[in-house]
C-alpha cells in the first residue's frame, strides 16, 4: 500500500488528545505531503467536494467514483450507481474489484422503509468435499486451499448485481455495463497504486500464463504509473453480460472459458455450477445501539451479528466518557471484541446448511451476561475465553463502496475475491481473475485461514455451500432516515474496523472524515492481542500492556468508505486514506 507509509508517518505527528482538531491537521498535511500530492496528479481529484446536497459516492477508486457519480448526476438512482461502480471496479480495480468473485450489498429504501441485503458470495462447487484442502499428512494444504484452481468457489458477482439492477434499479444493465466496457476496450491510465500491487503479486501472478498475459506487458515488463492499460478479453466477457444478461457469464463462451480453465488446473467449477448459481435476497441482521438502528449483513457473513454483538456489549460502557482511543476504551473494545470472535468461531457458518443463533448472538440480555466477564481494569487471558452460550438455535483486498442518492436510497456494497488478486488465476480468454474464497471455509476444525480465523463444523466444507465471510456492509438509521452507510475490507479486521466507524460517529462525534481515517485497534480472540494502527500513543500501550494485554503494531487496517447524512439532508463523504486511490465526491 503506497500511501500507507506516508499516512502512518504523519499520523504518528498528531497529539493524542483533541484528536478531532489532530484529523483535520492530517488532512491538510496529507494534501501537502509530497509523495501523496506526485499520486493525486497521477490520480485526478479524488475528494472534490466531499460534502453534497443531492447524492455521494465513496469508493476505493476514483474512476468508480466518477463514473457512479454520472450515474446519480443523470438521475439514476444508489442502485443504478453502485452496480455501475461495481463494473467500472472490476475493470480499475482488479486486485478486489471483480465479476470473479461476490460480496454483499445492503440496500435502503427510506420511501419503503425497508433495509434488504443481497447474498451473491460464492459457492463451493457441487464436487467440493469436507476434507478437500488436506493433504496425505492430514493435515490443511494452504496452497491447495489459497492458490489453486481448486480454492475458487462459484462466483456470485455478476448474478447479485444483475438482481439488484433488475429489482432496484432502473437501468439496463447494458448501460450500467457502459463505463466498464469502455475502460476495459480503451483502457485508463495506471496509478501508482495499481502498478506497485501488481509488483507485490507479480511471483504468484507469472506462475499462470493466463494472468501473465493480462497483468505484464507482451515483453514481460511491469506497467509503470502513468502507462494505459487495457483489457481486451475483459471487455468481450463484460459485452457478452451487456447483451445476454447474466447468462452471457453463466452459460455460453464464458461458462466454457471457465471450464476450460478449471479442467487446466484440476478445478471443481463445472457448467450445471455455473448455470444453477443463485444469488439471495435475504433480511439483514438489525439491532439497536443508543438508539440508532443497525442494520447489517447475516449469514453467510459473520459481520453484522458480531457488530451488534459487540455493540451491545459496549452499550452498557460510558466508552464517549471514557474517550477516544483512551487506553480503558481500547480495553474495552477488545475485550467486547474477543468474546465476540471466540463465538464466530462455534455458532457461524451458512445459515441455508447450519442453524445460526442469531437471535441469542444479538440479544441484549446475552450482551449483558458477557459484560459481566469484563473487568475494567484487567485483561481476560483468550484461554480462558470459550464460545458463550446464547440462547438456543432458532429458525430463523477486498473493497468497500458506500453511496446515497437524491431519492432516500442508500447501498453499501463489500464485495472481493478474498485476497488481492484472489487466486491469482486469470481465466484464459476470459480476462478476470478468480476468487479464492474457498480458504474461507474451515479447512479442518481449529486450523485457522489465512486471517487466522477459526471456525468450526458451522463452516465445514459441503457442496453448494457459501463459505463464512467477515464482510459487514452496513448501514444506520436514525428516526427512519439513512444517517451512516459504511463497511470496509480488511479480512478478520472488517468486523472492527466497521465497529469503529460506528463508534467514532455515535460516541465519539467525530466527523464522518476523522471517524474513517483515525488510527483503529484489532482483537479477534485468537490470537491473544490488540492490533493498533500507529498513531495509537505509547502512553496508552503502556497503559494496555499494565491490564495485561499483549499489544502489537500493525500496518494499515481496513478501507472503509463512508458517508454520514446529517439531519438536514446534507451528504459527507468520509474516503479511507489508507488506500491512495480512495474518493469521496458527491453533487
Ligand atoms: O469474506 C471475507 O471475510 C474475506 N474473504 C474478505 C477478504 C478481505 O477482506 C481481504 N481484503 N483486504
Amino acid at each position: 500500500m503506497n500511501n500507507t507509509g506516508a499516512f502512518q508517518r504523519l499520523i504518528v505527528l498528531l497529539p493524542t488528545t483533541r484528536l478531532a482538531t489532530g484529523f483535520a491537521l492530517l488532512c491538510t498535511l496529507m494534501v501537502a505531503t509530497p509523495s501523496l500530492a506526485q499520486e493525486a496528479i497521477l490520480e485526478g481529484d479524488r475528494s472534490i467536494p466531499a460534502e453534497a446536497k443531492n447524492g455521494m459516492v465513496v469508493t476505493s477508486h476514483y474512476l468508480a467514483t466518477d463514473e457512479a457519480l454520472k450515474v446519480l448526476e443523470q438521475g439514476g438512482n444508489a442502485v443504478d450507481a453502485a452496480v455501475t461502480a461495481a463494473f467500472t471496479l472490476a475493470v480499475t480495480q482488479p486486485r478486489s474489484g471483480n465479476i470473479g468473485g461476490g460480496g454483499f450489498m445492503l440496500i435502503s429504501s427510506e420511501q419503503k422503509n425497508e433495509v434488504v441485503a443481497i447474498d451473491y458470495r460464492e459457492k463451493a462447487p457441487a464436487a467440493a468435499s469436507r476434507d478437500m484442502f488436506l493433504g496425505a499428512d492430514g493435515n490443511a494444504d494452504e496452497e491447495l486451499s489459497r492458490y489453486s484452481h481448486k480454492s475458487a468457489g462459484v462466483p456470485g458477482t455478476v448474478a447479485g448485481l444483475a438482481l439488484a439492477l433488475e429489482k432496484y434499479g432502473t437501468l439496463s444493465l447494458a448501460k450500467a455495463l457502459e463505463p466498464a466496457i469502455r475502460l476495459a476496450q480503451e483502457g485508463f491510465i495506471v496509478p501508482v497504486r495499481f502498478s506497485d500491487g501488481i509488483k507485490s503479486a507479480a511471483d504468484r501472478l507469472q506462475k499462470h500464463e493466463s494472468s501473465r498475459k493480462v497483468f505484464f506487458k507482451p515483453d514481460g515488463s511491469h506497467y509503470q504509473p502513468g502507462d494505459r492499460f487495457v483489457q481486451k478479453d475483459l471487455a468481450a466477457t463484460l459485452k457478452r453480460i451487456a447483451e445476454q444478461g447474466s447468462e452471457g457469464f453463466y452459460q455460453g463462451r464464458t461458462a466454457d472459458l471457465i471450464v476450460a480453465e478449471m479442467k487446466r488446473g484440476g478445478g471443481l467449477i463445472t457448467l450445471d455450477d455455473l448455470k444453477h448459481y443463485q444469488p439471495a435476497i435475504r433480511q439483514p441482521v438489525h439491532g439497536n445501539y443508543r438508539g440508532y438502528d443497525i442494520f447489517s449483513m447475516g449469514p453467510p457473513s459473520s459481520g453484522g451479528t458480531h457488530i451488534i454483538q459487540i455493540l451491545n456489549i459496549l452499550e452498557g460502557f460510558p466508552i464517549g466518557w471514557t474517550g477516544h482511543n483512551s487506553a480503558e476504551t481500547i480495553h474495552l473494545m477488545a475485550e467486547a471484541m474477543a468474546r465476540a470472535y471466540a463465538d464466530r468461531s462455534k455458532y457461524l457458518g451458512d445459515s441455508d446448511f447450519v442453524q445460526v443463533p442469531i437471535q441469542g448472538l444479538t440479544s441484549k440480555a446475552y450482551a449483558e451476561k458477557l459484560r459481566r466477564t469484563i473487568h475494567r481494569g484487567r485483561a481476560t487471558a483468550s484461554a480462558t475465553l470459550l464460545p458463550g452460550d446464547p440462547a438456543p438455535y432458532e429458525s430463523n483486498e477486498t473493497t468497500h463502496f458506500s453511496i446515497v442518492d437524491k431519492f432516500g436510497n442508500a447501498v453499501s456494497n463489500t464485495y472481493t475475491i478474498n485476497f488481492s488478486y484472489g487466486s491469482h488465476i486469470v481465466v484464459d480468454g476470459a480476462g478476470f481473475l478468480l476468487n479464492n474464497e474457498m480458504d474461507d471455509f474451515s479447512a479442518k476444525p481449529g486450523v485457522a485461514n489465512a486471517y487466522g480465523l477459526i471456525s468450526d463444523e458451522a463452516n465445514q466444507i459441503e457442496p453448494n455451500k457459501r463459505m463464512l465471510s467477515s464482510m459487514s456492509p452496513t448501514i444506520v438509521k436514525q428516526g427512519g432516515k439513512n444517517f451512516l452507510v459504511t463497511g470496509s475490507p480488511g479480512g478478520s479486521r472488517i468486523i472492527t474496523t466497521t465497529l469503529q466507524v460506528l463508534l467514532n460517529v455515535i460516541d465519539h462525534h467525530l466527523n464522518i472524515q476523522a471517524a474513517v481515517s483515525a488510527p483503529r485497534i484489532h482483537h479477534q480472540w485468537l490470537p491473544d492481542e490488540i492490533r493498533i494502527e500507529e498513531g495509537i500513543s505509547p502512553d496508552t500501550v503502556r497503559l494496555l500492556e499494565g491490564m495485561g494485554h499483549t499489544v502489537t503494531r500493525q500496518a494499515a487496517m481496513g478501507a472503509s468508505q463512508s458517508i454520514l447524512v446529517s439531519s438536514d439532508g446534507t451528504k459527507y463523504g468520509g474516503a479511507d486514506p489508507r488506500r491512495s486511490t480512495s474518493s469521496a465526491k458527491g453533487f
